[in-house]
C-alpha cells in the first residue's frame, strides 16, 4: 500500500535506512539541479528588486539601496478600533505590593524626577513610589527636591559595569537591583527612566502574570521598528535570586557591552519578555519615524519617553544640575529650536508638567535649599 512517510526519516534519529550505492548519474544531476535552480531564483529576486544572492562585483551608489523595513508599523494603517485595556478584567493587586521606581544617579535629573512623581500624582497612579539613588553621587539637596512629590528614597550600591560600556551608560547597570525590591515587600514593579513624564493612569500593568515585560525599540535608521526592547519602561517581578544569576551572567554572556543594561535585559529575557503597546513607552523616536504612528498612540499614551530631547537638561553641558530659577528658560529655549519643532507639543506638555510641579512644590523646596548641593562630576543620563 502506498505511504507517503514511508521513507520518512526524523532529523533527529539516529537510525539511517539502509544505504544504496549512488552513482555519477546521480550526483551530476543533483548539482546541476542546484546549481540551475539558484540561478533561476537570483534572477527573480533580482528582478522584484530584492539583494538576496551575493553580489559579483561591489556595490555601487545606486546600485545597493538600503534594505527598507517593512513590519506593520512601518506600514501603518489605522485598523483597530478596540480599546486598549478591558477595564473588566484589571484585576486590583494589592497595592502597598506594587511599585512605581525610577533611579536618580545624578543631580542632573533631580527636577526630572520630581516632575515625574508629580505627574504620577496627576493620575492617581495607586502604587507605592521608590527612587534608587546613588548616595556617592547625588546631593542631600537634589535628593531633598527629587523625593518631594512622593518618591521614597532608598540607597543603593553601584554595580560596576563591564568592560567596554559607552561612558553614557557606566551607571546603567545598578538598573539591576530593582530585582532586589523584593526584600522590601514588593512584588509587582513599573520601572520608569527619569526621562519619563506620565500622561496617564497605567494601573492595569501590575496585574500582569508575566514575570517580564517591556515596549519594542526603535531606530531612525533603515531598522525602524524592532523587536527588542526599550529598557526605559519595565515591568517586573523583583527576585533577589533572578538578580544574582544576572549577576553571574552580566560579564560572560555576549551581547554589544556598549548598548549596557538595555542590551543585556533584551539576550536575558530573549524569548520570555513579553512586548507592551507603544503607549507604555511613547518613545519620542516613534515620532520621528512614523507621525501617523504617533499621531494615535498620543492621545492614549500613558508614558512618554524623551529620547531624541532632553527637555530638563542644559544642552550647553548635559553634567550640571539645572537651578530650579533657570528650567523654565532652559526648557523654553529647546520649543521651536530641536529637530525642526517636531516635539515642541511634548516639549511643551513637559514644560506645562514642571511650572505645575514648581507651583505645587516650591514651598516644601525651601527647606531643601539650605542642603549641601554638589555639581555631578559626569551625566551619565538614560537615553
Ligand atoms: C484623581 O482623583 C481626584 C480626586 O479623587 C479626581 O478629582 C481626579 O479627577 C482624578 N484624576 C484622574 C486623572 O483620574
Ligand atoms: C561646580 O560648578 C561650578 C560652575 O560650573 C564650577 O565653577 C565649580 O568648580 C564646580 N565645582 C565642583 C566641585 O565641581
Amino acid at each position: 500500500m502506498f505511504n507517503r512517510y514511508r521513507d520518512y526519516v526524523p532529523l533527529w534519529t539516529h537510525d539511517t535506512p539502509a544505504k544504496r550505492p549512488r552513482n555519477l548519474w546521480y550526483w551530476a544531476i543533483v548539482i546541476s539541479s542546484v546549481a540551475l535552480n539558484t540561478v533561476l531564483l537570483c534572477n527573480l529576486f533580482r528582478a522584484s528588486g530584492q539583494q538576496v544572492c551575493p553580489q559579483t562585483e561591489p556595490c555601487r551608489d545606486q546600485s545597493c539601496p538600503e534594505p527598507v523595513s517593512d513590519t506593520p508599523l512601518d506600514n501603518y494603517q489605522r485598523l483597530d478600533v478596540q480599546p486598549l485595556v478591558d477595564g473588566d478584567s484589571v484585576n486590583h493587586l494589592l497595592t502597598s505590593e506594587n511599585a512605581v521606581v525610577t533611579t536618580l544617579y545624578t543631580d542632573a535629573y533631580a527636577l526630572a524626577v520630581v516632575t515625574l512623581g508629580h505627574s504620577l500624582n496627576q493620575v492617581n497612579s495607586t502604587a507605592r513610589r521608590i527612587v534608587l539613588y546613588l548616595p556617592e553621587q547625588v546631593s542631600p539637596r537634589a535628593l531633598c527636591i527629587a523625593t518631594s512629590s512622593g518618591f521614597d528614597a532608598l540607597p543603593v550600591a553601584r554595580i560596576d559595569p563591564p568592560e567596554g560600556v559607552n561612558e553614557r551608560f557606566l551607571d546603567q547597570y545598578t538598573k539591576l537591583r530593582l530585582w532586589t525590591l523584593d526584600q522590601h515587600g514588593i512584588k509587582s514593579v513599573v520601572y520608569l527612566d527619569a526621562d519619563t513624564l506620565v500622561l496617564g493612569n497605567f494601573d492595569e500593568l501590575f496585574s500582569l502574570p508575566y514575570t517580564f515585560a517591556a515596549v519594542p525599540d526603535i531606530f531612525l535608521d533603515h531598522r525602524g521598528f524592532i523587536l527588542s526592547f526599550n529598557a526605559g519602561v519595565l515591568f517586573l517581578r523583583p527576585s533577589t535570586s533572578v538578580f544574582e544569576d544576572m549577576l553571574t551572567k552580566v560579564g560572560t554572556a555576549e551581547y554589544p557591552r556598549h548598548m549596557a543594561e538595555q542590551a543585556f535585559l533584551n539576550l536575558y529575557y530573549a524569548a520570555n519578555a513579553v512586548r507592551l503597546p507603544y503607549v507604555y513607552n511613547a518613545n519620542l523616536a516613534i515620532k520621528s519615524k512614523k507621525v501617523i504612528v504617533w499621531e494615535d498612540i498620543w492621545t492614549q499614551t500613558r508614558i512618554v519617553h524623551y529620547t531624541l530631547v532632553k527637555p530638563f537638561l542644559d544642552d550647553a553641558d548635559w553634567s550640571l544640575a539645572v537651578e530650579i530659577e533657570r528650567m523654565d528658560d532652559v526648557v523654553n529655549s529647546k520649543i521651536g529650536n530641536q529637530w525642526g519643532g517636531l516635539f515642541d507639543p511634548e516639549l511643551e506638555a513637559w514644560a506645562r508638567a514642571w511650572r505645575d510641579t514648581r507651583r505645587t512644590y516650591e514651598d516644601a523646596w525651601a527647606t531643601c535649599k539650605g542642603l549641601a548641593h554638589s555639581n555631578s562630576t559626569y551625566v551619565i543620563g538614560p537615553i
